[in-house]
């Protein structure tokens, strides 16, 4: 945290203070960024695609509370990927799609992978990273990519990787369009092509009824092209989740709340309790399921979530046990 403070202070020319908190007027400002990014991206959801991050005071809240969110998400799901049998992973080379200021690619870094390559649209967020990067002495190679444009062979980002991953960025791309799984689908198949074999695509999205059944959808479209899930669970059909407008599946983990970020939640209205994120764990191009039995003691912390008012005609909470056209994971329903 005191680096990303610093950072943060730098950026906007101020003198040092102190390495771990906000002065009263620095926390006014932060926390009215946070909630305008907290509201454009998660509830009106009209921040998702615009190109927020060149500016400089939504930048700056990213950094100080969305930041440290998206690291710690990350870290708990790449420590759970030993579990899962993809240790392999993290100690060889990554690439970080939509980075922003590369919370993921510190993740994997402190994860152990060796050499993290981050791309981004944003030429301003990726300044931040490399700064934050040349503060903490690592060498993360920087690129400026759209993905919508871009092909994955010609962007000049290098590969093959052991890891991919995208955070809360899968859901700014084609935001506006009907077809927006099929491109995010086709977009990712087309980047899985740089893995190594065993390698491994991770995407984490919020935790949102809407951005999560979007993942969904992009999964199902992915099984279907013959890809391979990892985790959260080892279902092969058409996600059940989707069958009801009401449903969603998301994961939650408890965590320290650094006291930044606490502070910072308090001040803008905010709770970030715990950890909740969607997440998808795809395994490299030609690679094959794995028996559900080895798994289900980890993914049985993915939650399926019920709208209280969308599903308010079936309210009565109900256990599924897991059978074998259900999903492996035991799951449950109810507000
Ligand atoms: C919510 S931020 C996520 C940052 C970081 N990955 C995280 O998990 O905290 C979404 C990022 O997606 C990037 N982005 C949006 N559209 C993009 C596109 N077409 N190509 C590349 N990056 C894009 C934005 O610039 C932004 O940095």
């Amino acid at each position: 945290m005191p680096r990303l403070l610093a950072a943060w202070r730098r950026a906007r020319r101020s003198p040092p203070g102190p390495p771990d908190r906000l002065a009263p007027a620095e926390l006014r400002e932060v926390a009215r960024a946070v909630q305008q990014l907290s509201q454009g991206l998660t509830r009106e959801r009209s921040l998702a695609g615009s190109r927020y991050m060149d500016d400089p005071a939504l930048l700056g809240a990213y950094l100080l509370f969305f930041w440290p969110v998206s690291y710690a998400q990350a870290r708990q799901v790449m420590g759970e990927l030993p579990v899962m049998g993809e240790l392999l992973h993290l100690s060889g080379a990554a690439l970080d799609l939509a980075s922003g200021p590369a919370p993921l690619a510190f993740a994997a870094l402190d994860a152990g992978a060796r050499e993290v390559t981050v791309a981004d649209r944003s030429a301003t967020a990726l300044a931040a990273a490399r700064e934050l990067a040349a503060d903490a002495g690592e060498a993360l190679r920087i690129r400026q990519v759209d993905l919508t444009g871009a092909k994955p062979g010609q962007s000049d980002v290098g590969g093959p990787f052991d890891l991919i991953s995208i955070g809360h960025g899968l859901n700014e791309l084609y935001p506006s369009r009907l077809d927006a799984p099929e491109r995010r689908a086709a977009m990712l198949d087309s980047w899985m092509g740089l893995l190594k074999e065993g390698g491994c695509l991770l995407i984490i999205e919020p935790a949102l009824r809407d951005t999560s059944r979007n993942l969904l959808r992009v999964r199902d479209l992915l099984v279907q092209r013959g890809r391979v899930v990892r985790a959260p669970c080892l279902y092969r059909g058409n996600c059940p989740a989707l069958i009801k407008e009401s449903d969603w599946c998301h994961a939650e983990r408890s965590w320290q709340r650094p006291p930044l970020v606490e502070m910072i939640a308090a001040a803008a209205g905010l709770r970030k309790e715990s950890l909740k994120m969607s997440y998808l764990l795809m395994a490299s191009p030609n690679s094959t399921w794995k028996s559900p039995n080895r798994f289900r003691a980890r993914v049985a912390f993915v939650t399926w979530a019920v709208d209280p008012k969308a599903a308010s005609a079936s309210r009565s909470k109900k256990s599924i046990a897991p059978s074998r056209t259900q999903p492996s994971f035991a799951f449950s329903a109810g507000t």
